[in-house]
């Protein structure tokens, strides 16, 4: 439909009409026996259903299919109802939940699994998703860390960057692309006490050259939507918050797209104490720009009568409805409500789609201990024990529309691997204690104790025929995600015993860990041989543990969050300002910046990670030692594999500002890119550095770079690596 087609069509409808463009509703309101996500049907009246834009939580071919057809004949303009589904690592088949994807440091493979994400859910009769989460986390205690790429903007930036690219392509129209949403503008990750829900402080520097850096890099990517979120920013809640939502989305980012509410969210502005009542609330959210209304009734309960009485001026429906409709327009919902939808299949997925799979969750694995060489497994007896050794359960609960039984267990991908009297498989004990509180609720298991008593007795069993144990142990996947805030991040007491236990046989100890945020490793470090994340691994998971188990891909996974020696430590991030009583490094650290009883920094911080191999970096090269805002300095630095098996390595470009006008962290990424190294190959990576990469927010509220000196490396971690200077001069 060309544009003034389009705007005919706005001119034509009702007020009614238009303003239930701007809501959406529980995909589970039009159809008993389609897919949900678990919302509780029949609220919506039927006058309601006949006419919303758009609806989320549904999919299946068939039955989208069907509501389509229903929908378009029952609308007085026969309009297009969108579709729209949260396909957050997968919808048939599950890559690594987002943390996992964030500790590749591949923003390519990250794409290519969009593609592979929208593709399939198009097939299933999707239109949009509700992803990327841009939402910068430091805080291992927010159970949505899971859902975030890591604790570093620019690492973040890229990730999300590439999932608008991967989701999106070049064409909406084209049939295997969706819509992308970048969410949850803005800081949603930066709640108080790592609580979900909460609110944040921040100040404007702070907002701006780290929490809203990554939202900012994908929206340049154009996404077709931004969705705000629930947290209040510096007293007022995002999704009235006209300085975030008008100033910066729509102004200075230039943001043309469909701004939507997260669920529920205009109306919990009443909760926040920001709104009296619905009526005003919808006003607020509207004032703020807000342009649909995800499921809380404040739209079509009261905006009608706002536009009616002139709080809300209809022109402002209007330009928001404009935006509704191009998103179904750019779609090719118009020419084609059924866009995508493959009724024969649905989507399936493929041995592509699994190889694919299986590349990113190698890649995501990764090795934070491997003491004399403990990984790869070597010959002999060994024992998968624990929960996670043959569970299908490897994915997110944000991934509910990929279905375990796809999904290869450690286990059974073990069984491809070795013969089968040279493994045996014991679950151990239970993943969650006796009466854990889940997001739904707590978890208690009939027998619970004689159930892990028995568990226990056999993989004790199990481990004492083994010569190496593979302890696959972890967070349950109904712990992490929305609304699973933690005060401790330590693993079940239930798998710590098990842990304890297994270790008394004395034999070789192998630490796998399947978690959706950093956690408190510590001492399981100490009594393991080789510690390995695994994240929650997706479809492919089992594949992907025995690729690097077997040593047939070397681990290059990075820490995309610090993991903390203690939960005290949170929020935790090696991007920090520096103090005035810097703790030193060596020597007497009394009356500085410290904990009496810990480190100040992570046990495995940002960008750390292990390989079979070893990489030696050399120093750290400029091709000038000053620049100006016109040129560039090339940072380059020599890297060598000095082991013995072929390596992938991920240098990274940090830089630090030495003095400003505004105090500037201690180190900032730049830059990273993953190369692969033959046993003795040596290799020069190198960067550019240029002025606009050295801009911040400076004292005078803008974004400008300073004169002065910088300090950058070429390292293997946030921690390593030593230093060369420049200037920077105007
Ligand atoms: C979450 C969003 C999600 C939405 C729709 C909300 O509870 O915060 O991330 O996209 O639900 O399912």
């Amino acid at each position: 439909m060309d544009k003034k087609a389009l705007e005919n069509l706005l001119h034509d409808m009702s007020l009614e009409e238009k303003v239930m463009q701007l809501v959406q509703i529980p995909g589970s309101e039009y159809e008993a026996d389609a897919e949900i996500t678990g919302i509780e049907r029949g609220q919506v009246k039927d006058d309601v259903k006949r006419l919303v834009g758009s609806t989320l939580g549904v999919w299946g071919s068939k039955s989208l299919k069907r509501i389509q057809e229903q929908y378009i004949k029952e609308h007085p303009h026969h309009i297009p109802l969108m579709f729209m589904l949260d396909v957050i690592h997968g919808h048939k088949t599950v890559f690594p939940c987002p943390l996992g994807q964030g500790a590749t440091f591949d923003p390519e493979a990250v794409k290519k699994g969009a593609e592979v994400q929208a593709k399939e859910a198009s097939a299933d009769g999707v239109h949009a998703t509700f992803s990327p989460m841009a939402d910068l986390c430091r805080d291992a205690r927010w159970g949505r860390i899971m859902e975030s790429t890591g604790e570093d903007k620019l690492l973040n930036s890229r990730m999300a960057a590439a999932m608008v690219e991967g989701y999106q392509g070049d064409d909406l129209k084209d049939r295997n692309h969706i819509a992308a949403c970048v969410k949850h503008f803005a800081a949603y990750g930066a709640g108080e006490g790592g609580r979900d829900y909460n609110n944040t402080e921040l100040s404007e520097h702070t907002l701006r050259e780290h929490y809203l850096r990554a939202y900012d890099e994908a929206i340049k990517k154009n996404p077709v939507m931004v969705m705000t979120s629930f947290n209040t920013i510096n007293g007022i809640p995002a999704t009235g918050n006209k300085f975030l939502m008008k100033k910066i989305l729509r102004d200075e980012y230039g943001f043309k797209g469909v701004l939507i509410s997260d669920w529920a969210a205009v109306g919990e502005m009443i909760n926040h104490g920001f709104a009296e009542d619905q009526r005003d609330a919808a006003l607020k959210a509207m004032e703020a720009g807000v342009d649909i209304d995800m499921c809380s009734g404040c739209y079509s309960g009261h905006l009608v009568e706002l536009v009616k009485s002139g709080a809300v001026s209809e022109a402002a429906v209007d330009e928001a409805v404009l935006r509704v409709l191009n998103m179904k327009n750019d779609l090719g919902l118009f020419e084609d409500p059924f866009r995508g939808i493959d009724t024969e299949t649905g989507a399936v997925v493929t041995a592509e789609s699994r190889s694919l799979a299986r590349k990113v969750a190698a890649e995501s694995l990764v090795l934070l201990e491997n003491k004399n060489k403990a990984l790869p497994l070597k010959n002999g007896k060994t024992a998968f024990i624990g929960p996670f050794a043959n569970t299908k359960r490897l994915q997110s609960s944000w991934a509910f529309s990929g279905e375990d039984e796809n999904t290869v267990t450690v286990y059974e991908a073990a069984q491809e691997v070795y013969e089968s009297d040279k493994i045996k498989v014991s679950e151990g004990s239970t993943i969650m204690d006796q009466d854990a509180v889940t997001a739904r609720g707590k978890c208690h298991v009939d027998n619970w104790e004689e159930e892990n008593e028995k568990l226990l007795k056999e993989a004790v069993e199990a481990a004492k025929w083994a010569d190496t144990i593979v302890l696959c142990i972890g967070e349950d996947s109904t712990q992490t995600g929305e609304a699973t805030s933690k005060a401790s991040l330590k693993l079940a007491d239930v798998q710590l015993n098990l842990l304890n236990e297994i270790k008394k046989t004395g034999k070789k100890l192998i630490t796998l860990i399947f978690t959706g945020r950093p956690l408190e490793l510590k001492e399981v470090a100490e009594v393991s041989d080789a510690m390995l994340v695994c994240w929650l691994p997706g479809t492919e998971g089992g594949h992907a543990v025995m690729d690097v188990l077997s040593g047939k891909v070397s681990p290059s996974g990075r820490v995309p969050a610090s993991f903390p020696y203690t939960v005290g430590q949170e929020p935790l991030h090696y991007d920090i300002y520096p103090t005035g009583r810097p703790k030193p490094e060596n020597g007497p650290s009394e009356y500085s910046s410290r904990y009496l009883d810990c480190e100040n920094y992570a046990l495995y911080p940002f960008g750390y990670g292990l390989s079979y191999t070893t990489f030696e970096f050399g120093d750290v090269k400029l091709s000038a030692d000053k620049m100006t805002a016109k040129d560039k300095i090339t940072v380059s630095a020599k890297i060598k594999n000095s082991g013995d098996v072929k390596g992938e390595v991920t240098p990274q470009l940090y830089i630090r500002d030495v003095a400003g006008s505004r105090v500037r962290p201690v180190r900032e990424l730049l830059d990273f890119k993953r190369i692969t190294l033959e046993p003795g190959a040596e290799e020069e990576v190198s960067f550019e550095i240029n002025e606009e990469q050295l801009r911040f927010w400076t004292a005078e509220e803008k974004w400008a770079s300073e004169p002065g000196k910088f300090f950058v490396w070429i390292a293997n971690s946030s921690r390593d690596g030593k230093p060369a200077e420049f200037l920077l001069q105007m």
